[in-house]
């Protein structure tokens, strides 16, 4: 049998493991690295654990794990990479799911009121992310409509489950039984929580949502390890909580959104007042083709549209075509371009595209009115002068990429519809941009067999 020193000390290098992972995990470069520390992490506590805890026979636990470790496989070889926020809301999910179990057994044993208020604790948060992750996970599946689904009393509703959860945890805590009625009471409205606090939030918001509900399986984690007094899992269930936090609050900064605007306002309800009108200049692949030829700089902007378009490894090689003819190529990243976390530097990464090209909205900004051309692929509300000038726009104030201080702008869209915020764009009227019209994909293959004739 293992001592609780023993023990300890693997679990602090599994903490370790979990911290360097993570710092790592904070750059593309490094990312990988970062990944397989983290999940290194995560294998040496497991196994400390099952060793010291002798908690089912062995066979089991290799039949489970056996069976973990084929859905984990199948899951990251089948799943497409446009559905990884809807896989990481269905991981979070479990992740809330499987803290409630573990802190509802934890009452089996003999609980005093500090395990059953960290029991509680662990049910309402898991139970929360449980049921909220399901509805996110049916909003970007498309199982579920995407939009807001706002009713009148949502939020008196919302509040009252809440009073009622309060008093069942108070009555709960006085008397701990595993087979309480205001412990079944307390899981139910805590899935019913999850449910009402995620429907009225848009599709197109999830990732945030997802980002929160990442962070509440870490704190039902951190809970259920103060349930079960495990040190490991009280560590690691607050980093994921304090991580995932740490990216929402990122992600609500880049759109310029308190957490509160996107938690209660039912973004993508109604569309923007603000219109823009004025004469756009549509531009054929041939005509960009022979301004793109005497370019000594170009900047690819890419947004959601490139994803849609599955077109970075077009861009890749039209980039990579630029370069061999002495352009000086690079890749403005803007932080919530697309539809979840880092989704520009994954799809670029994928087509090959050196790290070393990729700028930062910061940095491509101030070099912005030195370049020829900026091409602007499937991006829209991550370019839109109107976050800068228009204070009566939903969307004022949000940092963008200021491509249209750039010589020439090419905006490679299908038409001239606005994109995830419902907000007009005023760049496409501008008499230095001149409008692609056509797939993404389409247009920078007919721009490439330009180059190649
Ligand atoms: P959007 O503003 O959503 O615009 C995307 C544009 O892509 C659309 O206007 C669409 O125009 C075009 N498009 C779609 N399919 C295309 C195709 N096949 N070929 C060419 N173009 C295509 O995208 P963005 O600029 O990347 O901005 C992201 C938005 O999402 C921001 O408002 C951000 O706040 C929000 N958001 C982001 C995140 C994260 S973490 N990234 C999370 C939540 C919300 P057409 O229909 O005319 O082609």
């Amino acid at each position: 049998m293992l001592s609780q020193f023993h023990i300890n000390a693997v679990y602090v290098i599994a903490a370790i493991l979990f911290i360097l992972g993570l710092k790592l995990l904070s750059k593309p470069k490094t990312a990988r690295t970062g990944n397989l520390l983290s999940a290194l992490g995560m294998l040496v506590a497991i196994a400390i654990t099952l060793l010291s805890k002798e908690i089912v026979d062995w066979t089991t636990i290799i039949v489970c794990l056996a069976i973990g470790s084929v859905i984990g496989v199948l899951a990251s070889r089948l799943v497409a990479l446009t559905a990884m926020p809807q896989m990481v809301a269905v991981f979070n999910g479990l992740g809330g799911g499987a803290s409630m179990l573990v802190a509802w057994v934890a009452l089996f044993g003999s609980a005093d009121r500090f395990v059953a208020v960290a029991v509680i604790l662990s049910i309402v948060i898991g139970g929360v992310t449980f049921a909220g992750s399901g509805i996110a996970w049916g909003k970007l599946s498309a199982v579920l409509a995407s939009k807001p689904l706002l009713f009148l009393g949502q939020r008196f509703i919302n509040a009252a489950l809440f009073v009622v959860l309060i008093v069942c945890a108070v009555l709960f805590v006085l008397e701990p039984a595993p087979t309480s009625y205001y412990l079944y009471a307390i899981i139910g409205i805590a899935l019913m929580l999850g449910i009402l606090t995620v429907l009225p939030i848009g599709g197109a918001d999830m990732p945030v949502v997802i980002s929160l509900l990442n962070s509440y399986s870490g704190l039902a984690a951190c809970a259920a390890g103060l349930a079960i007094d495990n040190v490991i899992l009280i560590v690691s269930g607050a980093l994921v909580g304090a991580a995932g936090i740490i990216l929402t609050n990122i992600m609500c900064k880049a759109m310029n959104r308190s957490l509160a605007n996107v938690l209660f306002s039912g973004f993508g309800a109604q569309k923007s007042a603000t219109k823009v009108e004025g004469q756009a200049n549509p531009i054929t692949p041939e005509d960009a083709y022979l301004i793109l030829e005497a370019a000594n700089s170009v900047a690819f902007v890419p947004g959601y549209g490139m994803a849609v378009a599955q077109a970075q490894h077009v861009v890749h090689e039209l980039g990579t075509l630029l370069e061999t003819r002495g352009t000086d190529v690079t890749y403005a990243i803007h932080p919530v371009a697309g539809r979840m976390p880092g989704h520009m530097n994954v799809l670029l990464a994928e087509a090959n595209v050196s790290y070393d090209q990729l700028l930062e909205m910061e940095d491509i900004n101030p070099k912005m009115n030195a370049i020829d051309v900026a091409v602007v692929i499937g991006a829209n509300d991550v370019v839109n002068p109107a976050a800068r000038e228009d204070d009566a726009s939903p969307i004022y104030g949000m940092p963008i990429i200021n491509v249209d201080a750039a010589k020439t702008v090419f905006v490679l869209k299908r038409s001239l519809a606005s994109g995830f915020s419902g907000v007009d764009n005023p760049l496409f009227f501008n008499s230095n941009t001149r409008m692609l019209f056509g797939d993404a994909k389409q247009s920078i293959s007919a721009l490439i067999t330009e180059f190649k004739d």
